[in-house]
């Protein structure tokens, strides 16, 4: 198996470059994507302990095969993401010998991507690292970019730092294993990469979800479509990562287009947090914010009431809520929201869609506005 399939993508930024590789099977590519990078030093693997058996151990048992040396961590679930477990991380390193040639791999989801690199970005000042993940989530979205960290009691990611992996290998055979209300969460992102950036992308999960775009509402079951021709899935989710790596491409520290890949984030963070965090899938949250702020985009404007019923079909289609839960409170919600605000200096920055496959941001929504759209429906 080579290093590098055609359809790999490219990750250039002023830290570094690097492959994309999204396809059944990509794991097997690892050894001979090793050999390319020139890794010499010992592999570290950080994993979910939910899949540490099915799939950590037997990688482990494959790379020593191939005479790589290699110790396994588990790490359970989003309270993971704390920089007491990164403790633990730092200890079982130094205590095992890391030394700066070595290279840190991260098996799992989003909170084992953003842990392990972080550690990678901070022991010994930064060693390599390698994003294996295992969800649809962290294939489209937190896997690349370099965005790494851990949360604080005061609030999520807020302790962190941008550090580039040297490759990331999406095994889309993962995904059979991950719990289908898991995997609609992560259609979300892919939606919504279709939305900001690829009416394209976003015609071809229509299609595949059997929505019809004429008629709001009539749709067949998600999970049979997406699960059922690798090739076709694998597809689509490199289209949802390209559009991600065209703009980290642009815009690698988020000063400008790399924003747009908050939209529904605004009021979908603060739903999860008016859920109780867990309580709400991150996607299912974000599909609402979706919901929510194409109204926003509505009521400015921007797109006519077609688009936001063309979405809503959709996330709906993809078996995604695009309502508040009804025990939740739109004030409080609300309330999240303009908390937020204080963190960011006063002015929130919303994305908003301008048409199907272009969003801006604005910072000049009135408070009234959201309060009209929050509590309206609440
Ligand atoms: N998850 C959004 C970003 O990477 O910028």
């Amino acid at each position: 198996m080579t290093a590098l399939p055609d359809h790999a993508l490219t990750v250039t930024t002023p830290s570094g470059n690097y492959s994309v590789i999204v396809e059944s099977g990509a794991l097997s590519r690892l050894p001979a994507a090793l050999e390319a990078l020139g890794v010499r030093g010992a592999l570290w693997l950080i994993c979910d302990r939910a899949i540490e058996e099915r799939y950590a151990q037997p990688l482990a048992q494959q790379l020593r095969a191939i005479g790589q040396r290699v110790q396994v961590f588990a790490v359970t679930g989003e309270t993971s993401k704390d920089l007491s477990v990164a403790m633990q991380l730092y200890t079982w390193l130094i205590a095992g010998g890391v030394e700066r040639r070595d290279t840190i791999l991260a098996l799992g989801g989003g909170v084992v991507g953003d842990l392990a690199g972080f550690v990678a970005a901070t022991i010994l000042r930064g060693i390599a690292f390698i994003q294996l993940p295992t969800t649809l989530l962290a294939m489209v979205d937190s896997a690349i970019g370099g965005k790494t960290g851990v949360n604080h009691p005061l609030g999520k990611n807020l302790i962190g730092a941008f550090h580039q992996p040297q490759l990331v290998l999406s095994d889309t055979d993962l995904l059979q294993s991950l719990p289908a209300r898991e995997l609609r969460s992560g259609w979300a992102e892919v939606m919504k990469h279709g939305v900001i950036r690829d009416v394209g992308l976003f015609e071809a999960l229509e299609q595949d979800s059997g929505v019809k775009p004429s008629q709001p509402g009539i749709t067949s079951a998600p999970d049979q479509h997406f699960t059922s021709d690798p090739l076709r899935l694998a597809a689509l989710i490199r289209r949802a990562v390209k559009v991600k790596v065209d703009i980290v491409n642009i815009d690698e520290r988020e000063t400008g287009e790399r924003m747009l890949l908050n939209y529904g984030h605004t009021l979908g963070h603060a739903v999860e947090a008016a859920a109780g965090y867990g309580a709400l899938l991150h996607g299912e949250a974000i599909a609402i914010g979706m919901d929510l702020e194409a109204q926003l985009a509505e009521r400015l404007g921007m797109v006519d009431q077609a688009f936001v019923l063309r979405q809503r079909a959709l996330l709906q289609a993809l078996g995604l809520p695009t309502e508040l839960p009804h025990d939740m409170q739109a004030e409080a919600v609300l309330a999240l929201t303009l908390r937020d605000k204080k963190v960011k200096a006063g002015k929130i920055r919303w994305v908003l869609p301008n048409g199907l496959g272009s969003a801006v941001v604005r910072d000049d929504l009135p408070e009234s506005l959201v309060r009209t759209i929050l509590i309206g429906r609440g």
